[in-house]
């Protein structure tokens, strides 16, 4: 359920109507909402009361916004961090050092020594190459780092295959086979506190079976381990959980996931951590656009909105679907092409898409862009930097300012070698 509702014809975030935003801060722009936001965060978290304290870090990947991530701090909330600028983010949002778990395949000598000197939580590391490296900084500053060892179970998640992680020619993780070996190898590391495992197959899951059957190998590794003499405290799930993108579109709920993981693990005695995104912050934010003109096209009519794929990339990345619909719908539906201004046909959000009618000035939105839309961003076409903003209630804040241009190209010069 989400906040983003139509009143007398008007699609409104809250109680803030989105013509409103539209006119004071221009567009395109990401809307926000809390409401949402605090409700999904309690919905997760809820679906995991069978288990005890669950660590839940938001993967920051999804929407590192600082008013975002603020939001999910008062609900109690860490996060999963993927490099320095992001934990940076998260402590700056007011996530506590304790609460944060630091992931990624590629993190470099200086991101671990950041994680370090601010004292996360947990290192998730994935490889051995890096845990290794890891113990040697946390010697030299004389630390131990708590560490989670990241596995790759083999499985198919089913789900797109860019964002597929869990398949053994896939980048992330050790693999299952050699994981109780270089676990039982870092444990004897000074610098490390091997603690625990973790395991992330993908995102967009449709289906909880690829999840359960891989937290099932995890189980195996964890029994395997314990009986070589291993101490394994903590087990990190990762996150995963697929959103509807579409109207009516059915996915499993967190409740069905809670439930799967409470059975599954009953009996491992550690203590469980996940990492949310997409299902947190999907459906808590649309991307308002402003319909700059209708073409005519030779089948179909093009729609060209203002926002274009440099602002919201999935559907030129990964052919994605995002449902689209006008603001002020007049109850009139048509078919049409609808593409964004930028010079490369991937500038395409959706091709024979049954719309409301739109024309040149309409708003529209495109939905559940609360998650991996603005963090995913270019100025492809020096187009600027979209913004950003944030309802709560009857109020509403430019979470994140436009950045023109102009201001892209600041950071740019022209050597004097090349001027004559
Ligand atoms: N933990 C790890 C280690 C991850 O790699 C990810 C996502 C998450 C947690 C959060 O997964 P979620 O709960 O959001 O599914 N840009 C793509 C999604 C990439 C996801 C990458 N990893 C998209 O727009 O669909």
């Amino acid at each position: 359920m989400d906040h983003f509702q139509h009143r007398s014809g008007v699609l409104f975030a809250e109680d803030v109507p989105l013509p409103l935003i539209a006119e004071e801060v221009g567009t395109p722009v990401y809307v926000y909402s809390r409401a949402t936001l605090v409700r999904h965060a309690r919905v997760f978290r809820d679906a995991l009361s069978e288990l005890k304290q669950p660590h839940i870090a938001f993967a920051v990947k999804a929407n590192p916004n600082l008013a975002v991530l603020r939001v999910l701090a008062n609900e109690g909330y860490g996060a999963d961090v993927v490099s320095g600028g992001e934990l940076t983010r998260a402590l700056k949002a007011g996530m506590k050092p304790k609460d944060i778990v630091f992931s990624g395949v590629g993190k470099t000598h200086a991101e671990l020594q950041q994680g370090l000197e601010e004292g996360i939580g947990q290192f998730n590391i994935e490889s051995e190459e890096e845990g290794y490296e890891l113990a040697a900084i946390a010697r030299r500053f004389g630390k131990r780092a708590a560490c989670a060892l990241r596995v790759n179970p083999d499985v198919d998640a089913r789900t797109h295959e860019k964002i597929s992680t869990g398949k053994r020619e896939n980048k992330f993780g050790v693999p299952l086979d050699r994981a109780a070996a270089i676990y039982t190898a870092l444990a004897k590391e000074d610098g490390l506190d091997m603690r625990g495992i973790a395991v992330h197959i993908g995102s967009q899951l449709a289906d909880l079976e690829p999840l359960e059957t891989a937290f099932g190998k995890v189980g195996t590794l964890i029994e395997e381990l314990r009986a070589g003499g291993c101490t394994v405290t903590h087990a990190d799930l990762g996150g995963g959980l697929g959103v509807p993108y579409k109207a009516g579109e059915e996915l499993p709920a967190p409740a069905e996931y809670g439930a799967m993981v409470a059975r599954v693990t009953k009996d491992w005695n550690v203590q469980l951590m996940f990492e949310p995104g997409r299902v947190i912050a999907g459906n808590a934010g649309v991307l308002l656009t402003r319909v700059i003109r209708v073409k005519r096209g030779i089948e179909r009519p093009f729609l060209v909105v203002d926002a274009a794929m440099n602002d919201l990339a999935r559907p030129a990345m990964y052919g994605a679907w995002h449902d689209f619909e006008a603001v002020e719908p007049t109850g009139e539906k048509t078919i049409a092409h609808i593409v964004g201004p930028i010079c490369e046909t991937g500038d395409t959000f959706a091709m024979d898409r049954e719309i409301d009618v739109l024309g040149a000035g309409d708003l529209a939105v495109f939905r559940t862009a609360g998650a991996y839309g603005a963090t995913m961003a270019s100025s492809y076409n020096s187009r600027g930097f979209v913004a950003e903003v944030l309802v709560d209630g009857d109020k509403y804040a430019v979470v994140a300012d436009r950045i023109a241009a102009g201001a892209i190209m600041d950071a740019e010069r022209v050597p004097e070698w090349l001027v004559d």
